[in-house]
């Protein structure tokens, strides 16, 4: 069966190679390739290449993860809750979005620090990425806090999950208490390599930083947590276990997510 990535452009993504490594290790004869659709013509590719016998699943991103809401037959919760659609599951003749991007986050979460249930979390950002990983995090870990620039957008998105927030700027020293630290910010992602969106003086030992960015694979955040004796973990396993649980979604088997893992990063290494 033929898998596809939409979106535009898709040139670079490292999803094909991520996902066919599982493929090929399962002795699956399927195949996941790139498909670049511009906007005005997602719609039709919907109706030709994607409602056809032949298509298996598929991956959303930039731009079409907000649009493809409406072009679905059924929403899955995880699309409904993260207000965006990146997996699409076709079966029995309907169409259904998924959003595998903040479970998988979470999953990369708790695969590396291990129970986070008693864990004080706090979390760098309020803009679209954040706002899904909140929702997932908030029933799983003891206390949240959302830290922004822009307050009002942290208070937003704090009164719709029911937990604490602040400002990234006058209530940074929160930090120190924090067991897990999650950066949903833009800062430090490629151009802006070696920028943290806070000080690394309120990093110690015991922490764990996680950095939804993968490129540069080590941001500045978890390189000061590492400095500090801390863990660090990065944003390309947050893009491994979204198609960990992708994959799953469309064949029901769990693949291996260091063989995946290998595969985006051998791709990404290509890349540059
Ligand atoms: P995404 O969809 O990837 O989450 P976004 O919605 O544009 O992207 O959100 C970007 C996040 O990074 C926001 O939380 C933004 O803070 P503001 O809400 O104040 O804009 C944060 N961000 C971007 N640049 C920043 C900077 N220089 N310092 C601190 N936070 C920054």
């Amino acid at each position: 069966m033929k898998f596809y990535l939409l979106g535009y452009p898709v040139g670079h993504s490292v999803s094909p190679p991520m996902h066919n490594a599982a493929f090929n290790e399962l002795g699956m004869s399927h195949e996941y390739s790139s498909l670049g659709v511009e906007p005005s013509k997602l719609a039709e590719i919907i109706s030709t290449r994607i409602r056809a016998d032949e298509f298996g699943g598929g991956s959303v991103t930039i731009p079409h993860k907000i649009e493809m809401l409406r072009l679905v037959d059924e929403l899955d919760e995880s699309a409904e809750m993260a207000g965006a659609v990146n997996t699409l599951q076709w079966k029995d003749g309907a169409l259904t979005g998924d959003n595998t991007d903040a479970t998988g986050g979470v999953r990369a979460l708790i695969e590396s620090y291990g129970d986070i249930s008693q864990t004080n979390t706090v979390l760098l950002g309020a803009g679209g990425a954040a706002n899904a990983l909140a929702a997932q995090l908030k029933p799983r870990v003891k206390e949240l806090t959302i830290l922004n620039r822009t307050e009002e957008k942290a208070r937003a998105l704090a009164e719709r999950i029911g937990t604490n927030f602040g400002s990234i700027i006058r209530d940074q020293a929160l930090i120190e208490s924090a067991d897990i630290i999650v950066n949903a910010t833009s800062v430090g992602m490629h151009p802006n390599v070696g920028e943290s969106p806070i000080d690394k003086k309120y990093l110690h030992d015991g922490q764990m930083v996680f950095d939804i960015v993968y490129n540069p694979q080590k941001t500045q955040i978890m390189l000061d947590a590492e400095e500090a004796e801390g863990r660090s973990l990065g944003g390309l396993w947050m893009l491994v276990y979204q198609g960990v649980e992708a994959f799953e979604i469309w064949t029901g088997v769990r693949p291996s997510a260091q063989t995946m893992y290998d595969a985006a990063k051998m791709a990404l290494l290509e890349r540059h």
